[in-house]
């Protein structure tokens, strides 16, 4: 709910447990008062003034030394004129100057959520969102600046945009224009963010707010293996069940920054957005550059919650699912079974095997087209080889759907290899700037996906492949980092333009393919999880995780994972021991719990499975299906730290109701003379009796939640359980 006091100019955004506050001052700065757990009044009187030294008054302040843009909380902070700290809007104007000074105009109140042309955003109706517009202008520069919020009640849920709108008469240069700025009255803050590298992604690493700038951040063109645009700042004291924590998402793909400054006098700032990194927009008179979304979670008890909040809202307000709630399939891709060697006999010999094992859906990976033999040729021609299928899709997706297999398909639309036809052509449409010969990644180059043609050209190669066969899935996948930034197509003065032209592209024909196949499940991918985040998620309702298979392995990385995005979101597959990228030996059974807290698939030879592996996952795809709705749209809990915690990892998805839950154990190792272990549940009816994996035993809700469930002693490396638990 917006309460919105006009005499004072005073903003309230109220969700069910939080309150986000800001308000127009007598100067018409608009200052940001609070938040945090929802509280009522005018918090401005938290801000106060003094005379600091060195810290300069603005005009309108007169003789008031008391009045500084360097020491109040600002709603979204300007440059140049006052305010050392980290800058939202950076202004080039015409004479050459760099500078942005915001003040108060009016404000708009709307039913519904706002929505932002060409980028991903948050959808709420008039039922469950509301939207407040805070318009701001840079007189001098005659520039206006639009402050979007969309307050969504039931989730907790806060986003921002920010829309720049040129008024004048001669061109401005946008040198940053950040999505998000958050300040704080305090700083005995830790931060949280999500780091790693390929085949480690987003593992947390959280520090108390030291004096100065610290943050994360991505030139890669993509949001990145190596930091997440998603980072939390939270009390020192915050844990899963406990404190306060606030989570920022930033729902783009490309090159972000997210830096929070800890100010000298302990207050804090945290500014999220596009890299400003080699960025420059040209405005020019009357056009507008919109900053994309970022959304904020506040939870009043502990980093669990907020997990939970963020879940829901994704699931339910970001991804669109052409399932819309039926039950994704069960899928069986055939990268590491095959990898590059593979003919139709060899898909079918895979998919009549999977097809008996419970196993619906059949993704031919990387391989299937052009002269792609191996990863040094043949992208960007994207046409079948009929050597390897012969009569192409239209004779191999009938063959696979007559053994009971749905068809998906790999493609990798944003690179070309200098070895394809495409590149024999075109050799002008990749990135590369003039005079220098591009880097190479994975052998190949990037496409220049800022380019209108381009993006035509290789969509309608893909269209008519998807066109030619019964599609139920793409995998979209991407497997480098964009180097060689320069655009062909544009003048100089807009070659700052391209990191964002580009993913806007991207995002384009995305909202292409979904427009003109619907029906069709689409898989984000980046070399794994290397662009794991909120843009690509409004596209692609799941994304490959990691290309790291090895169950251990996924345990750190799907927890770091599940501390803003819903496992729903998180692709994830069995694959054969010992495992492809680090040679570690687990059970089946553990290879399949850890996969199922996932969107589930098997990556595997499974015409070489034996006998008794091949029962197992008949079990597992049984299982999978039968609490599909619990393990994809339970509420979820983590129930232990997988960098800290042994001796197991484990994990929980409890109904909405709380009657049902399933708790995930995996053990770290093994050892003689084990202790007895018990888990300690989440979630639960205390008052509630539940029966675990259909046992004789009875426990109460509050016993397994304050004292604990006992665990079998287990013996193997690397053992798993699965227990099932529910209510009476
Ligand atoms: C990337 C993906 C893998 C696979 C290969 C194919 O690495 O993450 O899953 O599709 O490309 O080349």
């Amino acid at each position: 709910m917006i309460a919105i006091d006009k005499q004072k100019l005073l903003f309230s955004l109220h969700t069910r447990n939080t309150t986000y506050q800001l308000k127009a001052d007598r100067h018409s700065v608009l200052v940001h008062t609070y938040y945090g757990p929802r509280v009522s009044g005018d918090m401005s009187y938290l801000i106060r003034y003094a005379d600091r030294a060195c810290a300069p008054n603005p005009e309108e302040a007169g003789l008031d030394r008391t009045y500084s843009l360097d020491t109040i909380p600002q709603e979204y902070s300007g440059c140049g004129v006052g305010d050392f700290r980290l800058p939202s809007l950076e202004l080039e104007l015409p004479g050459g100057s760099v500078s942005a000074s915001l003040r108060y105009t009016g404000f708009e109140l709307r039913e519904g959520k706002y929505a932002l042309e060409g980028l991903p955003a948050f959808r709420g109706t008039a039922e469950d969102a509301q939207t407040l517009v805070v318009f701001l202008e840079d007189a001098a520069a005659q520039v206006k600046v639009e402050l979007y919020y969309g307050v969504f009640e039931r989730y907790d849920l806060i986003t921002r945009a920010v829309r720049v709108v040129n008024e004048g008469k001669r061109a401005v240069g946008l040198r940053q224009c950040a999505s998000l700025c958050l300040d704080f009255l305090r700083s005995d803050l830790d931060l949280v963010t999500f780091d790693g590298c390929h085949m480690m992604e987003r593992c947390p690493s959280r520090a108390p707010l030291r004096p100065g700038v610290q943050g994360v951040g991505s030139v890669r063109g993509t949001s990145s293996h190596q930091h997440n645009p998603f980072v939390v700042l939270c009390g020192h004291d915050a844990n899963e069940d406990y404190g306060v924590c606030y989570g920022a998402m930033l729902l783009y793909s490309g090159s972000f920054q997210a830096q929070v400054e800890r100010s000298q006098y302990d207050n804090a700032r945290l500014v999220m957005g596009v890299n400003p990194y080699q960025f420059r927009w040209t405005l020019g008179p009357g056009e507008a550059f919109t900053a994309p979304e970022a959304a904020l979670v506040c939870s009043p008890q502990g980093l669990g919650q907020m997990s939970r909040q963020f879940h829901r809202a994704i699931r339910e307000r970001l991804v669109r699912d052409p399932l819309e709630g039926r039950r994704r399939p069960v899928l069986i891709n055939n990268w590491e079974a095959t990898y590059f060697n593979f003919n139709a006999d060899k898909l079918a010999e895979i998919a009549e095997t999977a097809a008996g094992l419970g196993i619906e859906l059949f993704v031919m990976d990387d391989g299937w087209f052009g002269g792609r033999s191996d990863d040094n040729g043949g992208l960007g021609d994207w046409w079948v080889n009929t050597d390897k299928l012969p009569g192409g899709l239209e004779a191999l997706v009938p063959r696979l759907q007559k053994l009971g297999m749905r068809f998906g398909i790999w493609i990798e639309p944003e690179m070309v290899n200098e070895d394809s036809a495409l590149y024999r052509e075109h050799p002008d449409w990749v990135l590369k700037i003039p005079g220098r010969a591009p880097a190479r990644g994975r052998n190949q180059l990037v496409l220049d996906f800022s380019r209108g043609d381009v993006r035509r050209h290789i969509y309608g190669q893909i269209k008519a492949g998807l066109s030619s066969a019964d599609v139920s899935y793409v995998k979209w996948d991407m497997n480098r980092s964009l180097t060689d930034v320069y655009s062909a197509a544009l003048p100089p003065e807009r070659q700052g333009e391209v990191y964002h032209r580009y993913v806007l592209g991207v995002y384009e024909m995305l909202e292409w393919l979904r427009r003109d196949f619907p029906h069709i499940l689409i898989e984000g991918c980046a070399g794994g999880g290397g662009r794991f985040d909120g843009g690509m998620l409004y596209y692609t309702p799941q994304i490959w995780c990691s290309d790291n298979t090895d169950a251990i392995d996924r345990l750190r990385i799907q927890y770091g994972t599940s501390f803003c995005y819903p496992m729903s979101a998180v692709g994830a597959h069995v694959s054969a021991v010992p495992n492809e990228e680090n040679g570690r030996i687990t059970p089946m059974e553990t290879r399949g719990a850890v996969a199922m807290a996932g969107t589930f698939g098997y990556e595997m030879d499974l015409s070489k499975a034996s006998p008794e592996d091949r029962e197992t996952i008949r079990r597992q795809t049984a299982f999978f299906k039968e609490h599909y709705e619990l393990i994809q749209y339970g509420d979820y809990y983590r129930l232990s730290d997988p960098f800290r915690d042994g001796p197991y990892t484990a994990w929980e998805q409890v109904s909405p109701d709380g009657r049902e839950a399933l708790a995930t154990v995996v053990a770290g190792g093994t050892r003689a003379a084990p202790s007895f272990l018990t888990l300690r549940l989440k979630g639960l009816d205390p008052d509630a009796v539940y029966r675990v994996n259909g046992g004789e035993e009875r426990y109460s809700g509050s016993a397994l939640m304050e004292a604990g469930c006992p665990l079998p002693v287990m013996g193997g490396d690397y053992w798993s359980l699965q227990l099932y638990l529910e209510a009476e």
